[in-house]
C-alpha cells in the first residue's frame, strides 16, 4: 500500500481535491471551470498535452479567477502517475478524460490508440485503488453504439458496434471497468457516454482548440465562417432523414461538464445502486447537419459557404440519446440548446481569429 506524503501540501490546502485527467483538453478544461465555480473542490490536472496546450490553465483562470495545477505527465507511465497521486492525500474523486480521440487517426494508428487509452485507464485504476480514492468517472462515447436499429438509444441498447479502434477503446474500456469493480471493493465507477459535445464557454474565453485540421462539424462550421476553410462540405444529402443529411445529438460542453459534477456527487453521496453504472449524456433531440448550419447562420448572422458532397465513410445515419436515466438517477438534464452551442462556438472562434 502506498503512503501519501507531501506535508507542505497537507498543511496549506484544506479543500478536498478532484483529479481531472486531460484537464488541459476540451471537456476537461470546461469541467475544471465548473468545479472551480461550484467552489466545493480544488482541481488538480494530469495532462501530457499530447493534444492540448498547457496555457489552457491560464484561460480557465481568466474565467474563474482560480489557479489549478497541471502535472505534465504521460498517464501511460505508471511511476510518474503514482508520483503525482503521492503528492496529495485529499483527492476524493478522479475524472478520467485523458485519451486520444480522433476516429480517423485511430484507423491509421490503432496500436497508438490501444496503447495510450488502455494503459492510461489501467494506471488510473491502479492508482485509485492504491491511494484509496473511491470514486472514478470515465469518459465513454456514443460511438460504441455504432449503427443502431431503434432510436433514441438508451443505455440498454446493444453496444457491439464499435466501428473504429477509437470506439473500441471505449467499448473495451467499459468492459475493463466492469471487471475492475468486480475484482475489488474500494473503487466505484460511473461511465458517461457523451453524444456530440460542441460549443464553448459562454464567455468565449475557452473552447476546443483543434491542433490539426478539424474534422468535427462545429469547428468546421466556425472555421468556414472565419474564412480559414474556404468552403465546407455537407457529407451526404441523400440519407433517409427529413432533409437528407445525417442526424446527431449535439450537446453543449458546459452541460457535459455539469453532468460530471452531478455524477461525482452521486458517487460521493453513495447514491449508486451498483459499483459500476453507465449513463448516456445527450439532449434527446436529433439535429441534422443542415439544421445545424441553419442554426449557426441564424444565431450569428454569418453566411456559410457550403455544398452537399458525397457521404463520409463510416458515418451512421442518425443517432440521438435517451437520457432519462441521467435525469432520474443523477438529477441531470441539459439546459442549453443549439443556439447557445453555436453562439458560444462562434464567440470562441472570433477569439481564436478570423481571416475575413
Ligand atoms: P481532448 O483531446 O481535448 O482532451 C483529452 C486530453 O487528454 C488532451 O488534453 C490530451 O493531451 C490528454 N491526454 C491524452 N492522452 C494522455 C496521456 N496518455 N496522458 C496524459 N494526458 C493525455 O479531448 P476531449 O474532447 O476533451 O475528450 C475528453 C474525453 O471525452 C476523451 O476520453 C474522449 O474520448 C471523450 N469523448 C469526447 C467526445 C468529443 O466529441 N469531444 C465525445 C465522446 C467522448
Ligand atoms: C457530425 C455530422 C458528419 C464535418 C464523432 C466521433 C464520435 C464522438 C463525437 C468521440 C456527421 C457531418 C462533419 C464536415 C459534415 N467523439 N459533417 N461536414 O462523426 O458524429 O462523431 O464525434 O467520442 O466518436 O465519431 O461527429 O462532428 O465529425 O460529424 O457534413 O465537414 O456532421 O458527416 O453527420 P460524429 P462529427
Amino acid at each position: 500500500m502506498e503512503q501519501r506524503g507531501g506535508e507542505a501540501v497537507r498543511k496549506f490546502n484544506l479543500m478536498k481535491k478532484i483529479l481531472v485527467t486531460g484537464g488541459c483538453g476540451y471537456i476537461g478544461s470546461h469541467t475544471a471551470i465548473e468545479i472551480q465555480q461550484q467552489g466545493k473542490y480544488e482541481v488538480i490536472s494530469i495532462d501530457s498535452c499530447i493534444n492540448s496546450h498547457e496555457n489552457t490553465v491560464d484561460r480557465v483562470k481568466a474565467i474563474t479567477g482560480k489557479d489549478y495545477k497541471n502535472h505534465k505527465v504521460d498517464l501511460v507511465d505508471l511511476e510518474a502517475t503514482r508520483a503525482v497521486f503521492r503528492q496529495y492525500d485529499d483527492i476524493v474523486g478522479v475524472i478520467h478524460f485523458a485519451a486520444l480521440k480522433a476516429v480517423g487517426e485511430s484507423v491509421e494508428k490503432p496500436m497508438e490508440y490501444y496503447h495510450n487509452n488502455f494503459e492510461s485507464l489501467i494506471n488510473i485504476c491502479k492508482c485509485c485503488e492504491e491511494f484509496n480514492i473511491p470514486n472514478l468517472i470515465f469518459s465513454s462515447s456514443c460511438s460504441i453504439y455504432g449503427n443502431v436499429e431503434k432510436l433514441p438509444v438508451s443505455e440498454d441498447t446493444p453496444t457491439s458496434g464499435a466501428e473504429s479502434p477509437y470506439a473500441y477503446t471505449k467499448l473495451v474500456g467499459e468492459e475493463m471497468l466492469k471487471a475492475y469493480v468486480r475484482s475489488q471493493d474500494k473503487v466505484k465507477v460511473v461511465a458517461l457516454r457523451y453524444f456530440n459535445p460542441v460549443g464553448s464557454h459562454p464567455t468565449g474565453l475557452n473552447g476546443e482548440l483543434p491542433i490539426n485540421k478539424p474534422t468535427n462539424l462545429v469547428p468546421v462550421i466556425t472555421q468556414t465562417a472565419a474564412g480559414i476553410i474556404p468552403k465546407m462540405m455537407v457529407f451526404g444529402g441523400d440519407y433517409d432523414t427529413r432533409d437528407g443529411s445525417c442526424i446527431r445529438d449535439y450537446i453543449h460542453v458546459v452541460d457535459i461538464a455539469e453532468a460530471h459534477i452531478k455524477a461525482l456527487d452521486y458517487l460521493l453521496e453513495n447514491k449508486n445502486q451498483a459499483p459500476y453504472e453507465v449513463y448516456n449524456l445527450g439532449t434527446g433531440e436529433g439535429i441534422s447537419v443542415i439544421e445545424a448550419i441553419n442554426a449557426f447562420e441564424a444565431v450569428t448572422g454569418q453566411k456559410l459557404n457550403y455544398e452537399i458532397a458525397d457521404r463520409r465513410a463510416g458515418d451512421v445515419v442518425a443517432i440521438y440519446s435517451d437520457s432519462t436515466q441521467a435525469l432520474e438517477r443523477l438529477g441531470w438534464k441539459t439546459k442549453l440548446g443549439i443556439e447557445e452551442m453555436m453562439a458560444s462556438a462562434w464567440k470562441w472562434q472570433k477569439n481564436l481569429g478570423v481571416k475575413k
